[in-house]
C-alpha cells in the first residue's frame, strides 16, 4: 500500500497560533523545542479512581513513544489528557510551548489550532465513529477545519485508498466490524494530516496482516515527520514502531522510560509492571513432567 504525499507530508503553513488566556511558563528543565512537557500530572475519576499519580513526561519533535503498562495503570488517561480530553487535578501539560487548560480550549483559535496539530485514535472506535456514511465520517474533521468541498473530497478519497477502505466508503459505520471501524477511525484523524498523531492500542482490533501494515503505516507517518504517542500492550511490535518506551506502574506512575531495547531485556521491570508473568508451568521431557517456572515475555508465548 503506497502512503500518499498529500496526507503525510509535512507541510504546516507555519505553527497556527496556540497563545490564550491561561499561561504558565515552560518548566525550567523543559527540552528545547519539545512538542509535549507534562509535570506532575495527577487525575481521579469522579475524584475516587487514581488514574495518574504525578506524571512527568516530554515527548520531542519525530519520536514515536509506546507507553507500556497494565491494564488500568493509566495510559489511556494520560492520552486523553495529551488531547485536551481531560484537564489534570494537579500538574501542567505544555503542547507546542503553551499550556494546555479547559480555559484555552475554550478559545476559538487556540482550540482550532489544537485540534489541526494533534490526533486521536481511541481505545474503542463506536465512540469515535458517528455519521450515516463512512465517506461522511471521514470528511467531517475536514469541514470542522474549514477545508473546501473539492479539498475534503480529494483528501478523503486519498485516506480511504491509502488505508484500503474504498470499498466502505458508503457502508454506515456502526454496522461495519470492529477492525474496519478501527480503520475508518483512523482514516478520520489522518486526513486532517495533524502533526502529532496519539493511538490508543492501534493494533488491538486488527487481524494479523492488518497489523503488520498498521505497524509499517507507522514508521511511514514517522519517516514523514509525524511525531506519534501510543498504548499498547503489543510487546513484538515495539523495537519496529517504538523509539522510546514509557512503562507505567500499576500505582499509576512512570516506572521507566528508555529504548525498546533496553526495555524489553528488563525482565525484572517488565515482571513489577505487571507486563509479561511469572507462570508456572508443566513441560513434557523425555516422558518425564518436569515443572517449571520462568517469566514469559513478548506477547505471552507458550512453549
Ligand atoms: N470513565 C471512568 N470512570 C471511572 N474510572 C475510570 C474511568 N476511566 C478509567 N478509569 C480508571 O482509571 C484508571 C486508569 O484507567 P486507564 O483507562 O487510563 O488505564 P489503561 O492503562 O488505559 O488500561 P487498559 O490497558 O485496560 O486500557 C483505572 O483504574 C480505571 O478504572
Ligand atoms: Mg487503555
Amino acid at each position: 500500500m503506497t502512503t500518499q504525499e498529500s496526507l503525510i507530508s509535512h507541510d504546516h503553513a507555519g505553527p497556527p497560533t496556540l497563545s490564550a488566556g491561561d499561561h504558565a511558563p515552560l518548566p525550567a528543565d523543559a527540552p528545547p523545542g519539545a512538542i509535549f512537557v507534562a509535570r506532575g500530572l495527577r487525575y481521579s475519576y469522579l475524584d475516587r479512581f487514581a488514574a495518574l499519580d504525578g506524571v512527568d513526561l516530554d515527548v520531542m519533535p519525530g519520536e514515536m513513544v509506546a507507553l507500556l503498562g497494565a491494564n488500568g495503570s493509566g495510559k489511556s488517561t494520560l492520552l486523553k489528557v495529551l488531547d485536551g480530553l481531560v484537564f489534570p487535578s494537579e500538574g501542567t501539560l505544555h503542547a507546542f510551548g503553551h499550556l494546555v487548560t479547559e480555559g484555552n480550549l475554550e478559545d476559538e483559535q487556540y482550540v482550532e489550532a489544537f485540534r489541526s496539530r494533534v490526533g486521536f485514535v481511541f481505545q474503542n472506535s463506536d465512540t469515535q465513529v458517528f455519521s450515516p456514511t463512512v465517506r461522511e465520517e471521514v470528511a467531517f474533521g475536514c469541514l470542522q477545519l474549514g477545508l473546501s468541498a473539492e479539498e475534503t473530497r480529494q483528501r478523503v478519497d486519498d485516506v480511504l485508498g491509502m488505508l484500503g477502505i474504498a470499498d466502505l466508503a458508503d457502508r454506515a459505520p456502526f454496522q461495519l466490524s470492529g477492525g474496519q471501524k478501527k480503520k475508518v477511525a483512523i482514516a478520520s484523524v489522518l486526513v486532517m494530516n495533524p502533526e502529532v498523531l496519539l493511538f490508543d492500542e492501534p493494533t488491538a482490533a486488527l487481524d494479523p496482516r492488518s497489523q503488520q501494515w498498521l505497524a509499517e503505516l507507522i514508521v511511514e507517518l514517522n519517516a514523514a515527520g509525524k511525531t506519534i504517542v501510543y498504548a499498547t500492550h503489543d510487546l513484538d511490535v515495539l523495537e519496529q514502531i517504538a523509539t522510546r518506551c514509557v512503562v507505567f506502574s500499576e500505582d499509576h506512575r512512570i516506572l521507566a522510560s528508555g529504548p525498546p531495547g533496553a526495555i524489553l531485556d528488563d525482565t525484572a521491570l517488565l515482571l513489577s509492571a505487571n507486563l509479561i508473568h511469572e507462570h508456572s508451568h508443566v513441560h513434557l521431557r523425555e516422558g518425564q513432567r518436569v515443572e517449571h517456572s520462568h517469566a514469559h515475555q513478548r506477547g505471552g508465548h507458550h512453549h
